[in-house]
């Protein structure tokens, strides 16, 4: 694969992989919607799509909005043979979920809060996009696998809950559906490669689970994702079973 687009929501969750990749930033693409990143791989081309930081909150675009505009924008420009959606996630204790553990899309990438009891449009609404077959890489590099779900919460409540146990997600983010989405609708490849801040179930908050655990999590994240370029380089788009 010559052409890799990562797309991450948070720059603190790319800035390990940013300064382990030698990443420059490109200017003029953009700028209200991403800020991106490009490097060099054994000669493959890397980017690094940051979904920006939102004009008004100031903060990081989290969430599904930006990551479906932001893949837009990197698939149209960049013209990348695979995308994958990077960042931190949640994980539940009742699914074996440890922090710090790197899991890579299993299966499918679904969502768990778009509830739609109309024929036809419920299935829609849980999206269940193709994932690339990832098991054998999953297996050498020591990540683990798992179906990822995704919302726009940080927390889940009970409808969610009953979602997630339908789905059987061990993953919880907030942008993988969205790119996955993008991704089918323009044909590209697509994995995502979670790295768990936080267990939801667990007794501590979330929110504060999370910040605890976002600097080491985003460190696991770098090193598996570099481990993740290097085995997609040498391969065919075909050539992941
Ligand atoms: N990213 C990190 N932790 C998360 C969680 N609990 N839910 C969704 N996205 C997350």
């Amino acid at each position: 694969m010559k052409r890799i687009a990562v797309v991450m929501a948070m720059s603190a969750e790319a800035s390990p992989v940013l300064t382990a990749l030698s990443a420059e930033a490109a200017t003029g693409v953009a700028p209200l919607v991403v800020r991106w990143f490009t490097a060099t791989r054994h000669r493959s081309e890397i980017l690094i799509a940051l979904n920006g930081r939102d004009r008004r909150f100031g903060v990081d675009s989290i969430g599904t909005e930006p990551a479906a505009l932001s893949t837009y924008v990197a698939i149209d420009r960049f013209r990348p043979d695979v995308v994958i959606s990077a960042g931190t996630a949640g994980g539940w204790e009742r699914a074996g979920g440890v922090i710090g553990d790197v899991y890579v899309s299993d299966g499918c990438v679904v969502h768990h809060d778009r509830r739609i009891a109309i024929e036809g449009f419920r299935e829609y609404g849980i999206g269940a996009y193709p994932v690339l077959p990832a098991r054998q890489m999953a297996a050498t590099l020591g990540l683990k696998t798992g179906i990822v779900t995704t919302s726009n919460s940080l927390d889940e409540n009970d409808d969610d809950r009953l979602l997630i146990s339908a789905s059987g997600a061990a993953v919880k983010d907030m942008e993988a559906a969205a790119v996955a989405y993008v991704c089918e609708q323009m044909s590209v490849p697509f994995m995502a490669l979670k790295a768990i801040t936080d267990l939801v179930d667990h007794p501590i908050a979330t929110a504060d689970q999370f910040n605890a655990n976002l600097s080491m999590a985003s460190k696991r994240l770098s090193e598996k994702l570099l481990e993740v370029l290097d085995w997609l380089i040498p391969r065919e788009r075909g050539d992941m079973s």
